[in-house]
């Protein structure tokens, strides 16, 4: 017992001393002439931060000395791969594989734009085998990438084009680039999981913004978390997950881009806004050809404002495989995009060094001399996305399941916000042969992956396990 006081004690006056350093220190920064106590505070939470870091692992028996302090060593789940493996493994007939987000036709087979491969095909084995010409991506892609994205002509933004490993290359390089460690970086509340991953590998923390309120996209809880970010750090670099937003399939709209643009404008009075904008999807828009309408409005953004487009040959061309995407930056001013890009570069350099020589020239072959035949075999899968994503959004109407709501593209999501019920309910499905992906707010239904057969009441079926769990 007496030793009990004598460690209160001696805690309360390390505590004590703690908090008067704490206030010496806020003291001696007041007096400085930015008088900005929020940056010397973010650098002493960050010290704590790590100091808290560093006794973990120093106490921790398992201390792995082989890695850095901050590596994160324990299983490495993903959420959409996993559970993927788990329905392939699952021998019952009726399994239903909702996870991935990866086309397949009515016969359950990936679904491939055939002039894609047929020219891939067609391309020297000697190319394929060959590094780039350049680390940016050869010219002919960077330049057919970019008229691609500007399909309607109407971004006239200083830009440049570097060809990045997929869309997940693409926004990596943008967010170690864009911000150092302990900063934050802002996403969506539900999103795809990959972007916390990518920060939390370099020490970056994640705040998010909600997306949806009564049923629509709703700006307020973006443009307050801009401001409290801005406030802390005098910067803001922003994930805008559109149009075919993954998990749930909304489209922001050109209204609504308007309105951001004109926000992230006055907001860059106050500090440097960086816009990733992940397009991941965009040409399974249901409009597609103008899919890329709303880019219009990037022209009127402030010189502080730079704009990251993130594009993949995933989706766009059925080339999930190929690794192949490239990060479009534009900004008003030239000099901002050079700097931009000679630092992209060296992360490019660094981590992938150079990438799919053959798929690039493939992508350049479409672009140039296929382009009609690959039109037509894309806008066959936008529809067949269109009767999956009307029959299950019917149905769901029909027997009264909750959706998150839904534009256009590869997902279609149940709102779950109870944590405890979420995962419950993804077991219970997955006891019925049911896999999906389990989202924070959600569980994402991949209609990208099943046919018009197997998504012909599985409404019915969400809802029946719905119903129980919530009842168990
Ligand atoms: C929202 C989103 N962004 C980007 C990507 C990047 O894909 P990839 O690296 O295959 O191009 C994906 C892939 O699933 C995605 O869902």
């Amino acid at each position: 017992m007496k030793k009990d006081k004598q460690f209160n004690a001696q805690l309360d006056s390390i505590d004590k001393n703690l908090r008067d350093l704490f206030w010496q220190r806020m003291n001696l920064i007041s007096g400085q002439e930015d008088g900005n106590w929020n940056k010397y505070y973010n650098q002493f939470k960050n010290e704590l931060e790590d100091l808290s870091q560093q006794y973990k692992r120093a106490s921790s028996k398992e201390t792995n000395l082989f890695l850095n302090d901050f590596n994160d060593t324990s299983t490495f789940v993903d959420s959409a791969f996993t559970v993927s493996q788990k329905a392939k493994c699952d021998q019952n007939p009726n399994t239903i594989n909702a996870t991935l987000g990866t086309l397949y036709g009515e016969d359950g087979r990936i679904a491939v734009i055939k002039p894609i491969y047929d020219s891939f095909n067609r391309i020297d084995d000697q190319r394929k085998a060959s590094y780039a010409e350049r680390i940016n991506g050869n010219a002919p892609f960077t330049s057919a990438v970019f008229n691609w994205i500007n399909r309607l002509e109407n971004i006239s933004l200083a830009h440049d084009v570097i060809a990045t490993t997929g869309g997940t290359g693409a926004i990596n390089i943008s967010i170690k680039n864009c911000l150092k460690e302990h900063e934050t970086l802002l996403i969506p509340q539900i999103a795809w999981g990959s972007y916390a991953v990518m920060a939390s590998q370099q020490r970056i923390n994640v705040e998010t913004y909600g997306l949806i309120k009564d049923n629509k996209i709703d700006l307020t809880s973006l443009k307050e978390k801009c401001h409290r970010i801005m406030a802390q750090q005098q910067k803001v670099v922003i994930v805008i997950n559109d149009p075919c937003h993954n998990p749930t399939g909304i489209s922001y709209g050109k209204d609504n881009w308007e309105a951001l643009i004109a926000f992230f404008n006055e907001l860059s009075k106050e500090g440097q806004v960086v816009i990733i904008n992940d397009i991941a999807y965009f040409d399974y828009a249901i409009d597609c050809n103008n899919a890329t309408e709303y880019m219009n409005c990037f022209n009127n953004i402030s010189r502080n404002i730079l704009i990251l487009v993130a594009f993949s040959c995933s989706k766009s061309f059925t080339a999930y495989g190929m690794r192949l995407g490239a990060i479009i930056i534009l900004a008003q001013d030239n000099r901002i995009v050079t700097e931009v890009s000679n630092s992209f570069l060296r992360s490019a350099r660094a981590n992938w060094s150079n990438v799919n020589n053959g798929f690039m020239d493939c992508f350049v072959d479409v672009m140039e001399n296929h382009k009609e035949e690959y039109l037509q075999e894309k806008q066959e899968l936008i529809s067949l996305l269109k009767k999956r994503a009307d029959l299950f959004i019917k149905q769901a109407n029909d027997c009264q399941l909750p959706l998150y709501p839904y534009s256009e593209g590869f997902f279609i999501t149940i709102p779950i916000q109870d944590e405890e019920l979420l995962s419950k309910y993804h077991q219970a499905l997955m006891n019925q042969h049911i896999y999906t992906v389990k989202f924070n707010g959600g569980i994402r239904i991949a209609i990208c992956s099943l046919s018009l057969k197997k998504i012909d009441g599985l409404p019915n079926k969400l809802k029946e396990v719905l119903t129980q769990v919530e009842a168990a």
